[in-house]
């Protein structure tokens, strides 16, 4: 504990400043890609799409070439609960898939996530992609200065239990800025009160994964893809947060006041 405290980088304003850029390229990105997937569209055309969008922005994607990850986009499908590389199946329509983004501009990164329903998709996973954004909500909402980090985790294992759906304890969110990752882990589960404190210039995601069934899961021989053990569904919400002394800026959320959104992602 003591040593990761050390770890933690707090950030100026000017430099929370640089990480709006990547963020809001991100936001802007997962809105566009509400066009683009569609039933018949496979993971590696998405894929395809960021890429270039990514460029055409001058930005950089954080993922590519990452300890060997292949492509810009994490994308993860159905029972991929995490980390999925994406392919050339093609998405059917009833289908649920996440795409995760992770780009810097200059060296700061932003990271963020959004679920989709592919098509009309079914009642229950659009049941669990409403679960995974209001369990994210409330994290944020409680990731405020003077907090502590328990109360994030508390905050979304207690919306998650609320509406029967299970937290992949294996994951969290983390510091991020000039490294894609940095401390302090962010855990979907905790105690209100306890953990690190929430300080101004603090800059984390809050992104956990939830599912429906038990949260066990696998990683697949590609040493990336996560899959769920029981073949159920996941969904995940991501977004990059930068606190301040009075308040707590969403930086992939621009668009949008939290406060106004906690019962469904903004893009339905
Ligand atoms: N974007 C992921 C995250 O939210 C990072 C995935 S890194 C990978 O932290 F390359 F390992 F996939
Ligand atoms: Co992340
Ligand atoms: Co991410």
């Amino acid at each position: 504990m003591e040593s990761q405290e050390r770890n933690i980088t707090v950030k100026t304003g000017l430099e929370v400043h640089r990480m709006r850029r990547p963020s809001r390229i991100i936001e802007e990105l997962l809105w566009s890609l509400k066009e683009v997937i569609r039933p018949g569209v496979s993971t590696r055309e998405i894929d395809r799409f960021c890429e270039n969008f990514i460029a055409e922005r001058n930005a950089v994607s954080s993922l590519k070439g990452y300890q060997g990850f292949p492509a810009s986009i994490c994308a993860s499908p159905n029972n991929v609960a995490v980390h999925g590389i994406p392919n050339d199946n093609p998405l059917r329509d009833g289908d649920i898939v996440t795409i995760d983004v992770t780009l810097n501009v200059a060296g700061w990164h932003g990271d963020g996530a959004w679920t989709y329903l592919v098509g009309a998709g079914s009642p229950e996973k659009l049941f669990l992609l409403k679960a995974a954004w209001k369990a994210t909500a409330a994290g944020i909402l409680a990731a405020r200065a003077g907090g502590r980090l328990g109360d994030v985790g508390a905050a979304i294992e207690r919306t998650a239990g609320r509406l029967g759906c299970s937290v992949l304890e294996d994951f969290a969110g983390h510091g991020i800025g000039t490294s894609m990752h940095e401390d302090p882990i962010v855990a979907n589960t905790g105690v209100k009160g306890s953990g690190r404190p929430i300080v101004p210039g603090m800059v984390f995601t809050i992104e956990p994964i939830l599912c429906l069934g038990k949260p066990e899961v696998n990683l697949l021989e590609d040493g990336w893809t996560v899959v769920t053990r029981d073949g159920g569904p996941t969904a995940q919400f991501e977004h990059t947060l930068a606190v301040f002394r009075d308040r707590t800026e969403v930086l992939t959320l621009s668009s949008r006041d939290i406060r106004t959104i906690i019962d469904g992602p903004p893009y339905f």
